[in-house]
Order: structure tokens, then C-alpha cells, then sequence
């Protein structure tokens, strides 16, 4: 088995040369129900994720599993149609490859998104949710990505994550979306293994211990983006109410669906940021 780091360079090696001229700094993954927002890129090029050496191809309806390097406005980025999860049966060190692999493109800024249940009472389906911190719990279950041997040449062992979402990105999320007059909260993501959802135990307990949304994907990526030094915006799409209170039971149909419905306002303020920070 080839090291980390070859993988990674295989990865590269065989997309590189398909960048043509493009030399974008940004990417932006696209979660459940929120891939819209590669239809609006121009002049795009297509990668299957099954084509990249060493890249999972993702198995979940909703998720299409492609990288679309193109503009936004005149704004080069990447975006990642579809990730890969834990749930699914891959490691972690798998479904944060495509981190490493960006990093190794010249990638700096990683804007992650995802389908989220709100805890926080005040979160109403179709919201937008900038993610300030995360609890990880599979990570503090021992399912860390950075688990392991560590490659010095890829960051530190034990790599600070006290910071681990850019406030100047955060910051710069929530003036745009004031401007645009898109709902915008920050709060705390959580981070579960899936794929049942929560019971009503434990969404009581992810509420009580600081959570104000809770998916199943963000965290890993987010630590692996933090050990290659990438600057790291979370947007979280509140797809349901997960506060334990009600009758209604999340569903899959349910995330994609609101998730398809909050894409446009995504979209629209993801192409703010991306103009601002270009
Ligand atoms: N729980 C976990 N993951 C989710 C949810 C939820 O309620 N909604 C979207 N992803």
C-alpha cells in the first residue's frame, strides 16, 4: 500500500492536467440536497469521483459525487458535488482524502456545507446555520481522522483546534447574508455517526451540552483541513427541527427536499463570500 502521501499525489497527478489554466484557491463541498450550486458554474470541467485514484464514490441518494472545477461569476473554484460519510462504511482517513487531495491543488480556503437537524429551538427548517465550533463525537470516540501515523510533511501531530472554523470567513458569511436578507445563525455543530437519527435522549443530550445543529459529516474534513493549514468556513442548511419536542421524525426525503429549498439562498450567498474574498 502506497503511503498517505503518494496516494495523495496520485490523486493529484491525474487531475491536475485537467485544470487547464484554472488556478482556483477556493472550494466549496456541497452537502445533502445542496449540489444546485455546481449548475450555476461556467465553463466547467466534470470529474467523476469513481475516475480520481483513490477517491470512494459516494453510495447516498442526493449526492452525486463529482468535482466540477469552473467560475462562479469570475470567481475560479472548486466544488465538490457530493462527499462521502462515515455511515457509509468508509474510515475516516477515507472520507477526508479529497481534503488532502485539494490541499496538494493549491486549495487555501474550504467552504463546507451540509444538512442539518436544528437543536436549537429558535432554528427553523430552511435557516442557514455558520458554524463557529464543533463537538466531533465519533472523533472523541476514537475515530479521529488524523488517528494513526503522522506525516510531518502534512502537518503537525497534534495540531491546536481551538480555532477550527475562520472567524474572519464567519464574519464575513454573516455580513453578506444581513445584506441579502438571508436568515443566518451561528452556532455549534454536531457531529454523529449516523445513519439512524437521534433519539429524543439524545438530542435532550446534544442540546445540554452546547449543540445547536447535528449531522453526520463536517467534522472530520474540517480537522483534516485545520492539520494542512486551510482557512475553513462551515455553513450548516437546517433541513428539520431535531429539538426531541413534537411528533415529526426527520427522514432522509425530508433533508433533501428543505436542503433542495434552502440551495438558492446557499447559493446565492456562497457566491457573495467567494466574490469578497476574491
Ligand atoms: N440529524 C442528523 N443528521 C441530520 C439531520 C438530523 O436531524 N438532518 C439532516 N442531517
Amino acid at each position: 500500500m502506497d503511503s498517505l502521501r503518494e496516494q495523495i499525489e496520485e490523486a493529484r497527478r491525474f487531475i491536475a492536467p485537467k485544470l487547464e489554466d484554472y488556478k482556483p484557491k477556493i472550494a466549496i463541498v456541497l452537502g445533502s440536497g445542496l449540489g444546485s450550486l455546481a449548475e450555476g458554474l461556467n465553463e466547467t470541467i466534470s470529474i467523476p469521483y469513481s475516475e480520481i485514484p483513490g477517491f470512494a464514490a459516494s453510495t447516498v441518494q442526493g449526492h452525486s459525487g463529482r468535482m466540477v472545477i469552473g467560475k462562479l461569476d469570475d470567481c475560479e473554484v472548486i466544488a465538490m458535488q457530493g462527499r462521502t460519510h462515515f455511515y457509509e462504511g468508509y474510515d475516516m482517513q477515507q472520507v477526508t482524502f479529497y481534503v488532502r487531495v485539494l490541499r496538494a491543488l493549491g486549495i487555501e480556503t474550504l467552504i463546507l456545507t451540509n444538512a442539518a437537524g436544528g437543536l436549537n429551538p429558535v432554528y427553523r427548517p430552511g435557516d442557514l446555520m455558520g458554524i463557529t465550533d464543533h463537538i466531533f463525537m465519533p472523533g472523541m470516540a476514537g475515530h479521529n481522522p488524523l488517528r494513526g501515523p503522522n506525516d510531518d510533511q502534512l502537518g503537525l501531530r497534534f495540531p491546536a483546534m481551538l480555532i477550527a472554523y475562520t472567524p474572519a470567513l464567519l464574519d464575513l458569511a454573516e455580513r453578506e447574508a444581513r445584506r441579502l436578507g438571508i436568515t443566518f445563525h451561528q452556532g455549534v455543530y454536531v457531529m454523529l455517526a449516523g445513519p439512524s437519527f437521534e433519539t429524543r435522549a439524545e438530542l435532550r443530550y446534544l442540546r445540554m451540552i452546547g449543540g445547536d445543529a447535528v449531522g453526520m459529516s463536517t467534522a472530520p474534513e474540517t480537522i483534516v483541513a485545520n492539520h494542512a493549514s486551510m482557512r475553513v468556513l462551515g455553513i450548516s442548511a437546517i433541513t428539520n427541527t431535531a429539538t426531541g419536542e413534537g411528533e415529526a421524525e426527520a427522514n432522509h426525503d425530508e433533508v433533501l427536499a428543505v436542503g433542495r429549498e434552502a440551495g438558492p439562498h446557499l447559493a446565492r450567498l456562497i457566491r457573495a463570500i467567494v466574490t469578497r474574498l476574491y
